[in-house]
């Protein structure tokens, strides 16, 4: 990365104000509201959470002190006691939400499904004992590796409850990788369902989850939820139906409180060196930030029907599908398919069918959308909508106007909100309503946020010129630690900049102090909102026969923002074709699972290195884009490798 560009993304000048009508209605009520809280948040942080967190947790023991930060170890809410669970769920019985639906779950195939607050409960007290008596207790490791249904909300919850930290594995990922996965966090149980609806196929997950286990030996159960009836195998002894242990379980469970810091979830994420990272999260602080930012940032209303198009195997799905949103006692709508079947209108045929209010779904999205026709969108009214939301990557001023004006009819806001698995919660958003709107800006930081952007010695830089983008201060809902690796929690975010968070992303501050992110500057890939280690692609790619040495960049994508390129050199004896080429896309898919089948793959004689054998990944990016090698080549080992890539080009 050069800071030539970061400081290079288009400048947008264009200033959308909140029209007056939701701005009379917004929960802050006034700019001036934000300013004076965020001032607050970010000059007595204690005295501002230490009050949040009274206010919207539901505590069985105060806690004694509100933060400690030891750098780079902070503990939120020392001495304090809760059980997420019952902050998502119980706080909502006997109160008018209680026949609220708590969840509308549309199935590909067209299948429908409300459950309210009390049912929701009554399901999730049930697992609750069902692990129990499994011996599924606190601090255990659960394996989640299902398609966008209920019983995937009801899983979560139901390790909440009982204190276990659940790991949800995104259903897109491989046997191996959910194998990995498993192992890394030890995990004894694991949570599936024999299939799950994507374009009218069936996704094999049960089958997927007994290839993985052939190599996880900590996993002792299975439960299986029943989804689509497909053929499966059931192992005597290890594999249990979800719907027979149901049977008997009582649906009241005393939920125990446990420490504020006790462990919540462990999601894996890439990183841009070696295996994938446990990102941690706790109880308490990372709940407070999801409720929080939920409320405001979404505007939530009592009536909203909320939709997020994440699925739970990312952070989106954990914080602002399940827990950010159950906790104020909203509507989720979740979906399991694809967005375009059976027709790319499915989403716009959704939101008129369950007048769903808010909609919060990535740039990749919008793209393809806004690929797919304006006609499919003019069939429908949309007229409830009355909030978009957007997440994952940059999104182009282009899509955002696309947005706004053919999804939000110009009348609902948009909030471009950036934040990351490892910061659990929302970071950088506009507040609708108080937040005049830059299209292509996450705006300005949430409170208790202190986001910076700054050079290479930490120091921040003039306004307009980019830079990195740090958090310098603890936040409530950041990681704690890696699971199992402290020393590449401290390495990986803290070492940088001494004791200050690197985000891993460029960004610049505009005059207005508006943040415009730019994108990983680190070896992190964004492809179609998917976070891809260009390390984990490597490996994938070594790890077959033909391959000698590889390297994975990305280059930029009208639809994905990025795009997979990695370039292969083959080992004596193989032949340069295009049938090993398709084989080791697919290569890439088996290993990791499809996200990450590369676009291009590139035959290379030799990689461009530095004397001292670093691959020079700069220049494979210029060569992958298709650009001339500009820049420092001085500490290239051999030229001559770099002219040959550039002559195939
Ligand atoms: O590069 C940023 C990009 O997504 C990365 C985080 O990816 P992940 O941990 O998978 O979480 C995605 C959902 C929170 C960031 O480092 N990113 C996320 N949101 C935005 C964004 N880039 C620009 N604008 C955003 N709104």
């Amino acid at each position: 990365m050069t800071d030539q560009t970061i400081t290079s993304v288009s400048r947008e000048h264009r200033l959308i104000r909140p029209s007056a009508e939701f701005k009379a209605q917004a929960n802050l009520g006034s700019d001036a509201t934000y300013k004076r809280l965020y001032a607050e948040s970010v000059n007595s942080p204690e005295e501002f959470w230490g009050r949040q967190a009274k206010e919207h947790l539901v505590w069985r023991k105060p806690f004694k002190k509100v933060l400690r930060w030891s750098p780079p170890h902070a503990e939120w809410f020392l001495g304090g006691k809760l059980n997420v669970s019952e902050n998502c769920l119980d706080r909502h019985l006997g109160t008018a939400r209680e026949n609220k639906a708590a969840l509308i779950f549309e199935g590909e195939p067209g299948d429908v499904r409300t459950i309210t607050y009390k049912q929701l409960h009554f399901h999730v007290c049930r697992l609750a004992h069902i692990f129990e008596n499994m011996g599924i207790g606190a601090g255990d490791r659960v394996a989640i590796y299902m398609p966008m249904i209920p019983e995937a909300v009801m899983a979560m919850l139901a390790c909440a409850r009982v204190g276990a930290i659940h790991t949800v594995v995104f259903g897109g990922f491989s046997p191996e990788a959910l194998k990995d996965r498993i192992n890394d966090c030890q995990a004894k149980l694991v949570i599936t369902a024999d299939g799950g609806w994507r374009r009218g196929k069936i996704v094999e997950l049960k089958a997927n989850v007994d290839r993985a286990l052939e190599g996880a030996p900590s996993v002792q159960t299975v439960m299986v939820v029943r989804r689509c009836g497909n053929e499966i195998t059931m192992v005597d002894g290890r594999d249990v139906w979800w719907k027979e242990a149901w049977l008997g379980a009582p649906n009241t469970h005393e939920a125990k409180g446990f420490d504020a810091e006790h462990p919540l979830f462990i999601l894996y994420t890439s990183g841009s060196t070696g295996k994938p990272k446990g990102v941690l999260h706790t109880s308490a602080g990372y709940l407070l930030g999801c409720k929080l930012s939920s409320q405001y940032v979404f505007d939530l209303k009592e009536n909203d029907r909320y939709f997020c198009s994440a699925d739970i195997g990312w952070v989106t799905g954990h914080s602002y599908v399940v827990y950010g949103l159950l906790s104020n006692g909203a509507t989720i709508f979740i979906y399991e398919g694809a967005p375009n079947h059976p027709e790319p209108d499915r989403f716009w045929q959704m939101i008129d069918r369950h007048g769903l209010t808010i909609l919060y779904t990535a740039p990749t999205a919008i793209r393809a959308f806004m690929r797919w026709g304006d006609n499919y969108v003019l069939r429908h009214r949309l007229d409830s909508l009355r909030l978009l939301g957007s997440v994952g990557e940059p999104i182009n001023p282009e899509a955002w106007m696309w947005y706004h004006r053919m999804i939000g009819k110009k009348r609902c806001p948009i909030v471009d909100t950036w934040w990351q698995t490892e910061t659990g919660a929302i970071m950088i958003a506009p507040l609708p309503g108080l937040t005049p709107l830059k299209p292509g800006s996450a705006t300005r930081p949430f409170f208790g946020v202190v986001a910076k952007v700054v050079d290479e010695r930490g120091r921040e830089v003039p306004r307009n010129t980019g830079g990195k983008l740090v958090i310098t201060k603890p936040w409530p809902s950041m990681l704690r630690t890696l699971w199992g690796d402290d020393e590449r929690y401290k390495k990986a975010y803290w070492s940088e900049i001494k004791d200050v968070y690197f985000t891993g992303d460029g960004a610049r501050q505009d005059e207005d102090g508006y943040f415009w992110i730019v994108g990983r500057i680190d070896d992190v890939l964004n492809v179609s909102g998917h976070r891809i280690g260009t390390a984990e692609v490597e490996s994938a790619l070594v790890s077959h026969p033909a391959v000698a040495e590889a390297a994975a960049v990305g280059r930029p994508d009208e639809f994905k923002g990025q795009a997979l390129v990695v370039f292969v050199c083959l080992k004596a004896g193989h032949t340069a074709t295009d049938p090993l080429k398709e084989e080791l896309r697919s290569h890439v898919a088996k290993e990791i699972g499809s996200l990450a089948r590369p676009d291009v793959i590139r035959f290379a004689a030799a990689l461009p290195k530095t004397r001292s054998g670093k691959i020079m990944r700069r220049i494979l990016k210029e060569i992958a884009t298709g650009g001339i090698v500009k820049g420092d080549t001085t500490t290239l080992e051999d030229f001559s490798v770099v002219a040959s890539l550039q002559a195939e080009e």
